[in-house]
């Protein structure tokens, strides 16, 4: 089966057809999701959404572009809920100097990032990390949060592959999504000739990032099998395996999966 490790169900770009994707998803071969909050509300909603469907999982957390969302109270909401079974990560979190280039915002960023990661080490989860344009501290900021002792997933790629296997000998993993099937994928492609299958994840990141041939469109997990294929052909392997090693990855990394 395929393992869907971040998407965003609780998306307004859903609520037409919610239901209708979500219960379709394990007929189509994709046998769990991650659905990764982002703003305040969206893990309120990670949380309903973990309730009503056995095969959806969450992670909980504030984005680095939903900042304001986040206090101690807020802090400590997340802490409690983590508990809960169904909860597999902290995330999403990290640093994001792409969409916000003012210097007080990105020191508030890297603040909450660290602090979100004290609180996934407390709590025994891994991390789940946004990172764009801004590899250094993001790397900065795990070392100093002691990162080492806990592991975690590098979503949606972007950076080198020399960085890549940096975030591998830390011990992370590396989320490949829709991006590989681009035509100027050049980049990404290395660091997947350059990993090991056995630290690549599986994520749409819907509803952003569709795949070809829906590149531009909504995007949900059942077009996963495109990004599976370009996987397996860029690493030589069957379909089936590049499946199968991204799934048993996803389990090896959320160890609170049934
Ligand atoms: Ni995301």
């Amino acid at each position: 089966m395929i393992f869907e490790t971040h998407a965003h169900y609780d998306d307004s770009r859903f609520d037409g057809d919610r239901d209708v994707i979500l219960n379709s998803l394990s007929e189509n071969g994709i046998g769990a999701v991650i659905n990764c909050a982002a703003s305040a509300s969206g893990n309120y909603a990670t949380i309903e959404l973990v309730q009503r469907y056995p095969h959806v999982y969450g992670a909980l957390g504030i984005h680095p572009s939903d900042i304001d969302d986040i206090n101690e109270g807020f802090y400590d909401w997340i802490k409690s809920h983590a508990k809960h079974e169904k909860i597999l990560a902290i995330g999403e979190i990290g640093l994001d100097y792409y969409w916000d280039k003012d210097i007080e915002v990105q020191k508030k960023q890297r603040y909450w990032f660290g602090r979100q990661i004290d609180l996934a080490k407390e709590a025994g989860l891994p991390v789940i990390v946004h990172s764009r344009e801004a590899a250094a501290d993001t790397m900065q900021v795990l070392k100093e949060h002691h990162a080492k002792e806990l592991s975690g997933v590098i979503h949606c790629y972007s950076y080198s592959k020399e960085m890549a296997l940096e975030f591998i000998k830390m011990g992370y993993y590396i989320g490949v999504g829709g991006v590989i099937t681009f035509k100027n994928a050049r980049k990404l492609i290395e660091t997947v000739e350059a990993v090991p299958l056995e630290r690549i994840l599986l994520e749409t990141d819907c509803p952003y990032m569709a795949p070809e041939p829906y590149r531009g469109k909504r995007n949900s997990s059942l077009y996963l099998p495109y990004v599976v294929e370009k996987i397996a052909m860029i690493k030589g392997v069957s379909i089936q395996e590049a499946e199968q090693v991204t799934e048993a990855n996803a389990r090896a990394l959320f160890t609170k999966v049934k």
